[in-house]
């Protein structure tokens, strides 16, 4: 229940900074820290960390993850399932070296770890399906031909009650 709150207040204040720089679409969108409070990091309790915070929710397309760390301590890498499988980070898909909110916008599976030594295989790892959005018209829009798109390098703050 208390992550469901903090994720609405940031929610909330995400949807006020987009709507001033007009950056989202008007469509809801959830918004997840990844790890909650814990963020993006090598996890205390290995790969199962990870999997049980994404098995709490349920992604759908256009929805937005914050993956919030450190600049130099770590890093994001999108990479393939077999990548992601083998710890393989020499030629993620997308990199990103500062934190990073990225909104997904293709129904698809995505596999996220760390390119620094030893993170991948420590339990930096984070696979998410977004399921197709149930408000998404017949014909999707030619936005962008990228299945996701760099929101923010900003970490967006909820205010915790
Ligand atoms: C890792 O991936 C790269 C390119 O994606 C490949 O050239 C290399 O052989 C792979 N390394 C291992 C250990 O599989
Ligand atoms: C991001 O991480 C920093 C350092 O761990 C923390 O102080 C901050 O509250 C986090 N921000 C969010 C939105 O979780």
């Amino acid at each position: 229940m208390n992550n469901i709150i903090v994720n609405n207040a940031v929610l909330l204040v995400i949807a006020a900074v987009a709507a001033s720089m007009m950056m989202l679409p008007t469509a809801e969108a959830a918004l997840y820290t990844v790890g909650d409070d814990l963020g993006w990091t090598i996890p205390p309790g290995g790969a199962a960390t990870y999997a049980a915070w994404a098995a709490k929710h349920s992604f759908v397309v256009k929805d937005i993850l914050v993956f919030n760390f450190s600049a130099g301590e770590d890093d994001l890498a999108v990479v393939t399932k077999e990548d992601f499988d083998t710890c393989n980070t020499t030629n993620p898909l997308y990199e990103f070296e500062e934190p990073a909110t990225l909104q997904f916008l293709a129904s698809d599976t995505f596999y996220f770890t760390s390119t620094l030594a030893g993170h991948c295989s420590k339990g930096q790892k984070l696979a998410i399906y977004f399921a197709p959005s149930s408000t998404d018209s017949p014909s999707p829009s030619p936005t962008s031909s990228f299945p996701l798109k760099l929101v923010s390098q900003k970490i967006m703050q909820g205010t915790r009650t």
